[in-house]
């Protein structure tokens, strides 16, 4: 599946749970367990989103507007989730603060759908796409297996670095493979 597909899936998911928790109200067991659910898939989906995507975002100058523009989204969606992580609030502040923050989220996942992923399509080579949807399933994995019982096989975690390198190196190999037709 390509990487736009399965940030989509995740995202569908997002909106799924946001609903579902406005509706049991963060005080229930249901809103509490559902909330928890959601925090750790979207923690993981924005960290893998920003080491896969927003990465190869910034290195284009057509698309680093929506990197910089992605990035400070998902810091507030990451204030708005510390704060609602806090046990400080009562019933009520917490309804009212969860809209808010599944206001930015919606928000930022329809820019992201409509706006990023449809403008930033060119910036990649034929099958990249397919193989960073690959290699984000794999790392949000990882990411959400915990750290005892990881193996400690490190391929599966690839630094933005290598995943350039790797595709600065296909580029060679499709146009060496061009040059030999
Ligand atoms: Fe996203
Ligand atoms: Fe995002």
């Amino acid at each position: 599946m390509e990487l736009f597909d399965v940030l989509k899936k995740d995202h569908d998911q997002v909106k799924v749970l946001c609903r579902r928790i406005q509706t049991a109200g963060g005080e229930s067991g249901a809103g509490k367990r559902l909330f928890q659910e959601l925090t750790s898939m979207l923690e993981v989906h924005m960290q893998a989103e920003e080491h896969l995507y927003y990465a190869r975002l910034e290195d284009n100058k057509e698309t680093l507007k929506f990197a910089i523009e992605g990035y400070e989204e998902h810091r507030l969606a990451k204030m708005l989730l510390d704060e609602l992580k806090s046990k400080n609030l009562n019933g009520e502040h917490w309804n009212i603060k969860f809209k808010v923050f599944s206001d930015v989220v919606l928000h930022h996942i329809e820019e992201e759908e409509d706006e990023f992923f449809e403008s930033s399509r060119d910036i990649f080579e034929e099958d990249e796409l397919e193989e960073l949807g690959s290699i984000f399933s794999e790392q949000k994995q990882q990411l959400l297996t915990p750290a005892s019982s990881r193996t400690t096989r490190r391929s599966s975690i690839k630094p933005r670095r290598a995943v350039k390198a790797k595709a600065r190196g296909r580029k060679k190999s499709v146009r060496a493979r061009r040059k030999a037709a």
